[in-house]
């Protein structure tokens, strides 16, 4: 007999297993994330040393002051527009944006200018970003979910926000390419499963059709439509969008799902809802699906060599020589953001802009356009 009241999303998901059949991973993602009684986003907040996982604008100030002088600098170049839509998805504790608006409000007008847009799925950080904000609450309007965005210039800034959206894996047999999914097996634990269902290979990319048996390949049409609405508000408006997060510049395979407990990897089927799930972003299908939809695309660069060429370590040392006493912090704290074996190059930044703008800092212009060859010279 079914419980109308679950008392735990394992048991919600059991049952919804048992009623309608097995879950698809990205199924299976949004309601460990986002369930409204028991998604993980909705009861807490992860972030810092006592949650689950930290970010990098919690871990220094300098990233979000950097950010913010590019937003600055970004507005300039978008021609100091009155009114521009300053968009953050995925938002956390507000730490970001709070560096952000610190940092480019020593801009006169880009204050003034700013309607703020948070994105947010979780109560929770909401009120906690309310808070953080609080002194620009006037100019910050919340939604739930990203849908339409305003029509106007726009400067977007979202850090490992995409990495919390779903994805789909799919897994090559002797048969074709399948789907894989979560279900229920015999001692009432969740496990894996192949989901029955048509050959998915034209869902595979073209490069990837071939692997071996049983690798595991992941899609994400969620994130890609998201790429694809940033992609088409650039080609209407001016503006540009800065997507920052862990993954790869090119399409891989291999199965990067993972669930994050108490700053330990975990079984991601053994407490939904108890712990962060992810799976790495894979920005060439990003770019595609923005570039599609009519954005132009930058980068990816890797993080570390993004904010060191936007000026981060002389702001370190600028922070440093006015506090000689965190000196160490500050240093460890750079690294952590911008060393190769930390977070400078598996995470990674890439722009979407308007296509008729000049390269968005601090991607480098793109090369001319080859000259037409000389008639004359045939
Ligand atoms: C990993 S946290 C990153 C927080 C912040 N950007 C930072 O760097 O500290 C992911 C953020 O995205 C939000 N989020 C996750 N899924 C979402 C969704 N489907 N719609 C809107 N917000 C979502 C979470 O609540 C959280 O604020």
């Amino acid at each position: 007999m079914a419980d109308p009241h679950p008392k735990t999303l394992k048991d919600k998901i059991r049952q919804l297993i048992s009623d309608t059949g097995p879950l698809g991973i990205d199924a299976y993602m949004e309601l460990c994330l986002t369930d409204p009684d028991f998604g993980y986003y909705v009861t807490r907040d992860p972030l810092g040393k006592p949650g689950d996982f930290i970010t990098a604008p919690e871990i220094s100030q300098m990233f979000g002051e950097v950010i913010g002088a590019w937003c600055a600098h970004m507005w300039v170049e978008l021609g100091q527009p009155s009114e521009f839509a300053l968009v953050e998805p995925g938002p956390g504790r507000g730490t970001l944006m709070h560096d952000i608006l610190r940092t480019a409000n020593l801009l006169p007008g880009f204050q003034e200018a700013a309607r703020i847009i948070l994105i947010e799925a979780s109560p929770v950080l909401q009120a906690q970003q309310k808070s953080r904000l609080e002194a620009f609450a006037d100019k910050i309007e919340w939604q739930d979910e990203f849908s339409a965005l305003p029509d106007m210039p726009m400067i977007l800034v979202a850090n490992e926000f995409i990495d919390a959206l779903p994805i789909r894996q799919l897994q090559r047999s002797p048969a074709g390419w399948s789907e894989r999914g979560v279900s229920i097996d015999d001692d009432d634990n969740l496990a894996w499963i192949i989901l029955d269902g048509p050959d998915l290979e034209p869902l595979v990319s073209p490069s990837l059709r071939q692997l071996d048996e049983d690798t595991i390949i992941e899609i994400a049409p969620q994130r890609n439509g998201i790429a694809a609405m940033i992609g088409h508000h650039l080609g209407q408006h001016a503006g540009v969008a800065l997507i920052i997060d862990y993954g790869y510049d090119n399409v891989m395979p291999g199965d990067s799902f993972q669930a994050v407990k108490s700053h330990e990897f975990a079984n991601p089927l053994e407490d939904p809802g108890n712990a962060d799930l992810t799976a790495h972003v894979d920005f060439s299908s990003l770019a595609k699906a923005a570039s599609a939809a009519g954005g132009k695309v930058w980068g990816p660069l890797p993080q570390g060599t993004f904010l060191e060429q936007l000026g981060i370590v002389p702001r370190a040392e600028q922070i440093m020589a006015a506090n000689p006493d965190r000196k160490e912090r500050i240093t460890r704290d750079l690294a952590r953001l911008t060393a190769s074996d930390q977070m400078g190059m598996l995470f990674k930044a890439m722009v979407i802009a308007s296509p008729n703008l000049s390269a968005p800092a601090p991607f480098p212009p793109a090369p001319p356009a080859p000259l037409a060859e000389n008639r004359d010279s045939e």
